[in-house]
């Protein structure tokens, strides 16, 4: 380079090796939070566990998330699958000089709550907000990020929901990516695996960027709670169209399990679990585990209806046909059969007919009823169920080639 300096050459190598680098660990950060760096090998099926939320409010303490953690593995519920025992809103205290959080008079020992769940084989969740409150007005996370996730890896935190609530009155809608990626990269630093679990109610299409900020899970919808059937069903049936976005490591999340909480009733129960396990939704029960009748604990544990939910290809299903209330969804599984759901949203018991080619599947298949767990023996064309109202049917198809 005539003319130029050593000193100037030195500079535009230093210069170069500077932006190289910097390159690097720019695409170093993003191939960890695109790959999830220590938390790849999280929620490679659906989360399945239990949340207090529903079921206890603010009133939750140690004691019932103890009783509900054991009853968990004594129910079967643990056998099943069942493995995150969550504590939801209402658990935080005050910042100490210091700045770091702690638990209020309701949990006077977190890291010995989290040792008694890990004790039974289960793991811990905790809930906060990238706001400066949750949106039950206890303390959020808002400038104490990086001092909170290191005290949940200290309390041997598992899970975090994380819950947008206050956080809109400190940050505009188009900060919010970077707010959820934020604690992602707390959370990363602990090196504590956590699964991340975005709650923003839907906003901003989630779906489309909750895995490039590091969530595991993302809710797709607003609370479920409180208004029974019509809600539940609402948020449920319009997940159609977000099977695209989900698969191992990354799910949508219509919200925690109604099962059990005296909103449905028994067909109306059954139609959220097939829906749910359809969706590959997380299945998070919501219910008192200490005090659960038989027909909630053998909605909540069906083997097969839970298979499909956990099926290993992690394939979200979605709606093939419709006509007025009555639909007919579609999961693909692992090892190529389908599993099918024959929804009935009317209020009378009506037949419905799924029909191999809405469900890609030619001729004759073998038919099996997942929750009766009985074969129905070799169709062809189509198969045809009695449903009740507001119920389900889920058979699994298999091809005869
Ligand atoms: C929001 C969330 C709920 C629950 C409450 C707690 O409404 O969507 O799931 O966590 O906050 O306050």
């Amino acid at each position: 380079m005539p003319g130029t300096r050593t000193s100037d050459v030195k500079s535009f190598t230093t210069l170069w090796l500077t932006l190289l680098s910097a390159g690097l660990v720019i695409a170093g950060a993003a191939w960890a939070v695109a790959s999830g760096g220590p938390q790849t090998q999280l929620a490679l099926t659906p989360p399945m566990g239990w949340n207090d939320w529903y079921q206890y409010e603010c009133k939750v303490d140690e004691k019932a998330v103890k009783a509900n953690a054991a009853a968990l593995v004594s129910s079967g519920m643990k056998a099943a699958g069942y493995r995150y025992v969550s504590i939801d809103d209402c658990w935080q205290g005050q910042r100490d000089a210091n700045g770091f959080i702690h638990s209020n008079s309701r949990f006077p020992d977190m890291k010995g709550l989290g040792d008694y769940i890990h004790g039974l084989g289960l793991q811990f969740g905790i809930y906060s907000s990238p706001g400066p409150k949750t949106c039950a007005g206890y303390e959020g996370s808002y400038t104490h990020e990086q001092q909170d996730a290191e005290t949940y890896a200290r309390w041997g935190v598992d899970f975090l929901k994380y819950d947008w609530c206050s956080a809109s009155q400190v940050y505009s809608p188009d900060q919010m990516q970077a707010a959820y990626r934020k604690m992602y990269e707390a959370i990363l630093k602990t090196g504590r695996p956590m699964v991340y679990s975005l709650c923003q109610y839907g906003l901003e299409a989630v779906w489309r960027w909750g895995a490039s900020v590091g969530g595991n899970v993302w809710r797709t919808t607003d609370d479920i709670g409180g208004d029974g059937y019509a809600r539940v069903s609402m948020f449920g049936f319009q997940q159609n169209g977000l099977e695209k976005f989900a698969g191992p490591g990354h799910w949508n999340d219509p919200d925690i399990l109604q099962i059990g909480l005296g909103q449905l009733n028994f067909d109306e129960e059954k139609t959220q679990m097939t829906l749910w396990c359809i969706l590959a939704a997380p299945l998070l029960a919501g219910n008192d585990l200490t005090h659960m009748g038989q027909q909630t604990l053998s909605l909540l544990t069906s083997a097969e209806v839970i298979a499909v939910d956990q099926d290993p290809k992690g394939v979200q299903g979605q709606r093939v046909w419709q006509e007025g209330p009555f639909e007919v969804w579609v999961k693909p599984l692992a090892g190529g059969s389908k599993a099918v759901a024959l929804f009935n949203r009317s209020l009378s018991a009506l037949t419905i007919t799924a029909r191999f080619g809405d469900i890609g599947v030619h001729d004759r298949a073998e038919v099996r009823d997942l929750w009766a767990r009985k074969d129905l023996g070799v169709f062809n064309d189509g198969f045809t169920a009695k449903v009740p109202p507001h119920g389900a049917a889920m058979v699994r198809v298999k091809e005869i080639r």
